[in-house]
């Protein structure tokens, strides 16, 4: 009998492919990265194998150990991958079967189609524990960040005009709720991509007796109460990446979110607002402008936002026309994936960072927050107390404003007589609207930016994290 080599063009094909065709179809450039989930699957099915009494147990004692002596070279740097094996489950398998002949058995019931997609998802789980913890790590810096300012006020704007006063702490809060929602996104993802296709072979499963179930327990596909998850459709089990796309479309809304958070790091940070300083280390100079100090980590995340978009953009098309079941296109879904993935969560460290070397310029604050005209609403709600409608408060504060600017005077500085003229519902006490302090402990309905509630929501976050035990 012909030896065979494990690559698969063997016994059909006469000839290999051209050099030009291999260097097209490789994948080893970049799925050598899965080279331990690939270890890990070949020795839960091996195990499986021979307890199916399809491997003595001799061979899986020599394919188990030669498959570790094989990670560990990997991990010292050692190993030669050959791009003309194409890709890494072929590179490890043709090492392993090079040490020992009983390699040649691994690959019983099993084709690098379902391979592939256990090594993806015990790969992806892994880097969605990780990034979890990288969010984890940003709402705190953003939570202390939070606490160390706890009394700065500034103004809160839509439209970028200036709206209502917030405590500067409400709005870092709220980048803490959004990366909440992402990371319970990545938790929910996580169910979806915990699910073993080993067993599906190449589309239509094996005639051998495998237990699948098995596999599924030794690489902890398991639901909390520790039963397996397997999928449940050979077809779909090769074909599927969703769990993939699921991902990029969690990580593409998490970049959406560290890019807004960049912007108003970049605008707080401009001379015109002036309210935050970012330290040295998270800045570059111009090479031509001496004067320069430009908050480049922050662009480079709202810049970088496009790329994670670009990435699930590249996998919702990559799958949109393709017939059942397996099709070489998905060796194209790996790239996009890795790049998510080390792009977020590059992304949510460095801001991370930044924020922890960022201070707040209290004075600005002070001063942009001082603008009575933030105050207008609360003028108008004074009117509704007593007993206006609202929409004519509305327009009674309107007519004030106007007064105001008419007279070159802020709104604060209109005497009670001009304010009277304009409306009988005002009296003396109107000035007291005009204590920011007063109006912050005011408003304190849940979720609203008054005094208690913001020191409540800080207090909140910070028990909730400690809990997490984020380590940073
Ligand atoms: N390198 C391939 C990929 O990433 C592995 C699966 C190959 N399967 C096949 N039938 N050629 O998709």
């Amino acid at each position: 009998m012909k030896k065979t080599s494990p690559v698969s063009r063997s016994g059909r094909f006469a000839a290999g492919p051209s050099a030009e065709v291999a260097a097209f179809s490789q994948s080893i450039s970049f799925d050598w990265r899965l080279w331990e989930q690939d270890i890990l699957g070949s020795i839960a099915h091996a195990t499986m194998l021979q307890k199916a009494g399809l491997l003595t147990k001799d061979e899986l004692q020599e394919i188990t150990s030669a498959l570790e002596t094989i990670g560990q070279e990997i991990a010292d740097g050692k190993f030669q991958w050959k791009p003309d094996l194409e890709d890494v489950h072929m590179n490890i398998e043709a090492e392993l079967t090079r040490r020992t002949p009983a390699g040649a058995k691994l690959h019983t019931g099993r084709s690098r189609n379902d391979q592939v997609a256990l090594d993806m998802r015990l790969w992806l789980r892994d880097q969605i524990v990780d990034l979890s913890r990288e969010i984890r790590a940003l709402q705190s810096a953003l939570v202390e960040f939070a606490a160390a300012n706890a009394e700065v006020i500034i103004p809160g704007y839509t439209h970028l005009q200036r709206a209502q006063p917030v405590y500067f702490a409400h709005h870092l809060l709220a980048y803490v709720e959004m990366l909440e929602r992402d990371h319970e996104r990545l938790g929910d993802c996580f169910l979806r991509v915990n699910v073993c296709p080993l067993g599906s072979g190449a589309i239509a499963g094996t005639t051998l007796l495998l237990d699948r179930e098995s596999v599924a327990v030794q690489l902890a596909f398991v639901d909390a109460a520790g039963r397996p998850q397997l999928t449940q459709n050979s077809m779909d089990a090769v074909s599927d990446r969703d769990f993939a796309v699921e991902f990029c479309a969690g990580a593409a809304l998490l970049a959406v979110h560290l890019s807004r958070l960049a912007e108003d790091m970049i605008l707080w940070a401009s001379s015109e607002f002036n309210f935050v300083k970012i330290a040295d280390a998270y800045t570059t100079g111009s090479s031509l402008m001496p004067q320069k100090k430009n908050p480049d980590v922050a662009e480079l995340t709202r810049g970088k936002a496009g790329r994670v978009i670009g990435n699930l953009m590249a996998l919702l098309t990559l799958l949109k026309g393709l017939p059942m079941t397996y099709n070489r296109d998905l060796q194209e879904d790996k790239e996009r994936l890795f790049d998510s993935v080390d792009t977020v969560r590059a992304t949510t460290r460095v801001m991370g960072a930044m924020l922890r070397h960022t201070s707040v310029n209290a004075e600005a604050c002070r001063a942009a927050s001082a603008d009575p005209a933030l105050l207008a609403t609360d003028l108008a709600d004074y009117l509704v107390r007593r007993g206006v409608p609202f929409r004519d408060a509305h327009h009674i504060v309107g007519a004030a404003v106007a007064l105001g600017e008419k007279q070159r005077k802020p709104l604060n500085q209109l005497s009670v007589e001009d304010l009277k003229s304009i409306d009988n519902h005002f009296s003396g006490d109107v000035v007291e609207i005009f204590d920011l302090q007063k109006a912050m402990e005011r408003r304190n309905l849940p979720g609203a930016p008054g005094t208690a509630e913001v020191r409540k929501q800080i207090a909140r976050w910070q028990k909730t994290l400690e809990e997490q035990d984020v380590k940073v």
